[in-house]
């Protein structure tokens, strides 16, 4: 049985005083919301930490250098983030690709020096609106995830990969359900065929409590990454307890 999960993806957003609200708001609600996860800005990732000490809500990065140490100004590695029992960083997000240069095989070795350091990457994939429009979702995200499988071979079931098309990230454009499920189908099999068919599959993309029930019903669909909704605790909320309804629902089915 696959797990749910939902991740809230704050990029350059908060404040320790906002964080402290948001942090305190979604400890007080988790209880019924399955599993959980923020990725906050490198400076509030100690207090995060703190602020989520024993509650069953888990923290990770938004980015990780491929380098484990050394002249790399401005470079934050995974050996640092492992030090402060970091569970997740964010691989590949569409907006690094874009506005950093990032290739696949730079997304590649980042998930591969996250491996290393006992940190689960979450690899982004996902296509552009002239990609989708060109008939070329299918290929492209197969090659973002191809690289992944060839560099982190065996250690690929250790990964989570979030499907981000681009064109739906911070537009209040989703994908329809069964748009998701679609690539979220060739996905699984590209990636069971390398012996991790068993990864949560994650969707993002102006995901919200309204459309999450939709996206979690399709049966490769195990989870959410959540930008702007992830800032407001009982949207982000919501829409872990869709994750988790969908997944009983599963369970319920199966047993
Ligand atoms: P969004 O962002 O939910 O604001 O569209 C998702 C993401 O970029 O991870």
């Amino acid at each position: 049985m696959r797990s749910s999960l939902v991740v809230g993806n704050w990029k350059m957003n908060g404040s320790r005083t906002a964080n402290a609200a948001l942090l305190a708001g979604i400890r007080a609600g988790c209880g019924d919301a399955g599993a959980l996860a923020v990725c906050a800005p490198f400076p509030y990732l100690a207090e995060v930490a703190a602020a989520l000490d024993g509650s069953p809500v888990a923290w990770g990065a938004q980015d990780v250098s491929v380098h484990a140490a050394g002249a790399y100004t401005g470079e934050v590695s995974a050996p640092m983030l492992a030090e402060f029992a970091c569970r997740y960083v964010l691989v590949g997000h569409s907006e690094r690709r874009q506005m950093h240069g990032e290739t696949d095989a730079v997304v590649a070795q980042k998930a591969r020096a996250a491996r290393a350091a006992g940190i689960t990457p979450i690899a982004c994939v996902g296509e552009t609106l002239a990609e989708r429009d060109a008939g070329a979702t299918c290929s492209v995200v197969a090659r973002q995830t191809g690289a992944l499988i060839d560099a982190l071979g065996g250690q690929m079931a250790q990964v989570v990969v979030a499907y981000e098309p681009v064109w739906a990230i911070g537009t209040g454009r989703t994908a329809s359900p069964a748009e998701a499920q679609a690539v979220h189908a060739a996905l699984r099999a590209q990636l069971a065929a390398a012996g991790a068919g068993d990864v949560p599959l994650l969707y993002g993309g102006s995901v919200k409590a309204a459309n999450a029930a939709g996206l979690f019903a399709q049966p490769d669909v195990d989870g959410a990454l959540v930008g702007g909704a992830s800032l407001d605790a009982q949207e982000f909320l919501a829409i872990g307890r869709a994750a988790w309804a969908a997944r009983s629902a599963t369970m319920k089915v199966l047993s």
